[in-house]
């Protein structure tokens, strides 16, 4: 059977630590960080929007910086620290951004939160106090087709209070 000249390049073997646990897994040297996630790790909340860096749907945490993990080859996250959304909070619990979004009424159809949330966590994790024009900032980055852009302020201003107050997780309602 015929093969494409990218099917014959060797596999490597790399290691990423995803949200604080140890993954090897094979990896062609084309593959995007973004897929290993989603389809080799089962990371579901890192999405695909553009593909291109233009919509930081896909964005995660890697060596604590705010990356967009489709513009990222797998090999260059070998042995780095990555956290997802899966990573935010404990099983079970909601982190102070998934309350206050809620708490907002931001939701719409949801496809961009994860990376909404993964850029206002990283702002959050520096800054706990943000202006408005910090927020707008750290989220213009972040593409949301239903056009929650206001709400988004109002929730990572929420957010921020939740966190000063020391509420960092919140449990899920039944
Ligand atoms: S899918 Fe990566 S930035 Fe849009
Ligand atoms: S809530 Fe639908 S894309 Fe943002």
């Amino acid at each position: 059977m015929a093969q494409t000249q990218a099917q014959e390049y060797p596999e490597i073997t790399i290691t990423l630590n995803v949200n604080g646990k140890d993954y090897t897994v094979n990896v062609k040297p084309y593959e995007r960080l973004i897929d290993v996630l989603r389809y080799k790790l089962g990371f579901l909340s890192v999405k695909e929007g553009c593909g291109r860096g233009e919509c930081g749907s896909c964005a995660v945490i890697m060596d604590g910086k705010l990356v967009p993990s489709c513009l990222v080859l797998a090999v260059q996250a070998r042995g780095k620290k990555i956290i997802t959304l899966e990573g935010i909070a404990p099983p079970g619990k909601l982190h102070a951004i998934q309350k206050a979004l809620l708490d907002t009424y931001a939701m719409q159809c949801g496809f961009c939160f994860p990376g909404v949330i993964m850029a206002a966590y990283y702002l959050l994790s520096k800054n706990r106090n943000p202006s408005e024009d910090e927020i707008r900032y750290a989220l213009s980055g972040n593409l949301c087709r239903c056009g929650s852009y206001l709400r988004f302020i109002k929730a990572v201003k929420l957010a921020a209070e939740y966190i000063r107050k020391g509420q960092i997780y919140f449990d899920l309602k039944k």
